[in-house]
């Protein structure tokens, strides 16, 4: 039968599948627009997330939603999930069993979607998505082919919120991920495309 985001919703709301089932408040599913052609995929929610249910709504959310509109994105144009939907306690990384339990959920979700573009957001999720040896330090902003989508890793925006040092190496991987997007994206304007009909045009 044919996978729908309803029926895969209603699976993660009642998912028992590892122990962090017991500690969540509220799964946080997935948000922004199921039509995007941009995925970006975090580690797993915080406190914030757990209480309301939705990815990145905390600082790094509030960070991430600064981020994306440096190149003219926002949550109205790409769809964001996270590697385990439940929050681990005290916020320490996702387990690889908690990982494995829910991997599969967000596989589907990729498969619903089919984006063109998956920005994984820190190293849990590239090391998940591109290679289990990935480097953050070192492979930060290199495209990788996998299934047929463009993959991407920036640091996560809670590690930019600790060290703000690396923030120009992740103006860069925006500004790197921006050209991808005018490269291969049909639907999705960025950077000066987002400015086309506003504003007055030159004085004649
Ligand atoms: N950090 C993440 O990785 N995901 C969230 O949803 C929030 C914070």
């Amino acid at each position: 039968m044919q996978d729908t985001w309803e029926a895969l919703e209603r699976e993660c709301q009642q998912c028992r599948e590892c122990s962090l089932c017991q500690t969540r408040k509220k799964m946080a599913f997935g948000a922004g627009n199921r039509r995007a052609e941009i995925m970006l995929v975090g580690e797993g929610p915080g406190a914030n997330e757990d209480e309301q249910g939705i990815p990145f709504v905390g600082k790094a959310g509030q960070l991430l939603d600064d981020m994306l509109a440096i190149i003219g994105l926002d949550r109205s144009k790409v769809y964001i999930a996270n590697i385990v939907k439940c929050r681990p306690p005290g916020n320490r990384d996702p387990l690889n069993v908690e990982q494995d339990a829910c991997i599969g959920y967000l596989y589907r979700q990729i498969a619903l979607l089919r984006p063109k573009i998956i920005v994984c957001l820190g190293r849990i999720a590239a090391m998940r998505l591109i290679d289990s040896k990935f480097r953050i330090t070192k492979d930060h902003g290199v495209w990788f082919d996998v299934d047929g989508a463009r993959l991407m890793a920036m640091y996560h925006p809670s590690a930019l919120l600790r060290d703000e040092s690396k923030k120009p190496e992740t103006f860069d991987d925006l500004k790197a991920l921006e050209r991808e997007i005018q490269r291969i994206c049909e639907r999705t304007p960025v950077g000066w495309r987002t400015l086309a009909g506003k504003g007055r045009g030159p004085a004649n």
